[in-house]
């Protein structure tokens, strides 16, 4: 039997739309867990309630926390981990982040952390270093025009909906076990997508109020032109590109 914690945040629902079978779904509120799924009921913060959800569960896909704070955080995986021991859980596949193998600081702290609890826990395991979810990069498109402030730099995002497969894929699949992936969306550059569409691109100043502004001083430095094979590989096929998403949406906006 497989397991999906967070199993109602948005890469949670999308991973349980493509598991088919013996599956549970674990969530907080189970009464927000799709219809036709089995929903059990376990807190990150309540230890209790996660061993009994993973009665019987081999297989357990550990979606991390979205808290904030990097101690509470991984108590919160270290709660996961100690009750799928507990539970006779096998094996764990968990979303960390790129990089988090070697930066063990900043936005990877949790995520290092985890890993190395995951390695001591005696459990079989697949780790997914995912990338920034696409979904918050899409650029804006206004009277034509795209409008950035990354130098033209690279970004290496993936969308939650390619995440979310490869995450089934490497839950399901037979040969991940014992196996890290570094998972990079198809690398994209906003005057690359804005002559894709055939819209213009201008660089703006750095200074957009916004909820990802301060990642554009990364993507200026390159900090997220890393290349690897892992998520065309788990997922069969290539990645959706931001092209692809943007022009759909585009599409959709003038059909509406
Ligand atoms: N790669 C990226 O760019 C990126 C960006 C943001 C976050 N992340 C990470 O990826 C994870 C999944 O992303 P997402 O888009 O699905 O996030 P999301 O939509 O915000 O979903 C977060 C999920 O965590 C659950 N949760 C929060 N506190 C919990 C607790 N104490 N016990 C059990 N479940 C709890 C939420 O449950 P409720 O529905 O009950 O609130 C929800 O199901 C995030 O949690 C975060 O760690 C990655």
């Amino acid at each position: 039997m497989y397991a999906v914690t967070a199993a109602t945040g948005q890469l949670g629902r999308l991973v349980l739309d493509r598991l088919k079978g013996d599956v549970v779904a674990v969530a907080r509120d189970t009464s927000r867990v799709s219809e036709g799924v089995e929903a059990r009921h376990g807190d990150y913060d309540d230890p209790m309630s996660l061993r009994a959800a993973f009665a019987g569960v081999d297989r357990l896909l550990l979606i991390s926390s979205p808290e904030l704070d990097a101690a509470r955080r991984v108590a919160h995986h270290r709660n996961v981990l100690d009750a799928a021991v507990a539970a006779g859980v096998t094996a764990i596949v968990y979303t960390s982040f790129l990089d988090a193998d070697t930066v063990a600081t900043g936005m990877t702290e949790a995520h290092h952390a985890t890993e190395q609890a995951i390695f001591v826990s005696g459990l079989a395991h697949t780790i997914l270093r995912n990338p920034f979810y696409g979904d918050a990069f899409l650029p804006q498109v206004v009277d034509g025009v795209i409008r950035g402030s990354t130098g033209g730099r690279g970004l290496n995002t993936a969308f939650r909906t390619d995440l979310a497969q490869a995450a089934a894929n490497a839950l399901t699949g037979p040969d991940h076990l014992g196996r890290a992936y570094d998972l990079t969306g198809p690398l994209w550059t906003h005057p690359q997508v804005a002559e894709a569409l055939g819209l213009s691109y201008e660089e703006v100043p750095d200074a957009a109020p916004g909820a990802m502004a301060w990642l554009n001083g990364l993507v200026r430095a390159g900090a997220m032109e890393r290349q690897t094979p892992d998520l065309e590989s788990l997922l069969g096929r290539p990645a959706e590109t931001v092209a692809e998403r943007l022009r759909e949406v585009v599409r959709a906006t003038r059909q509406a």
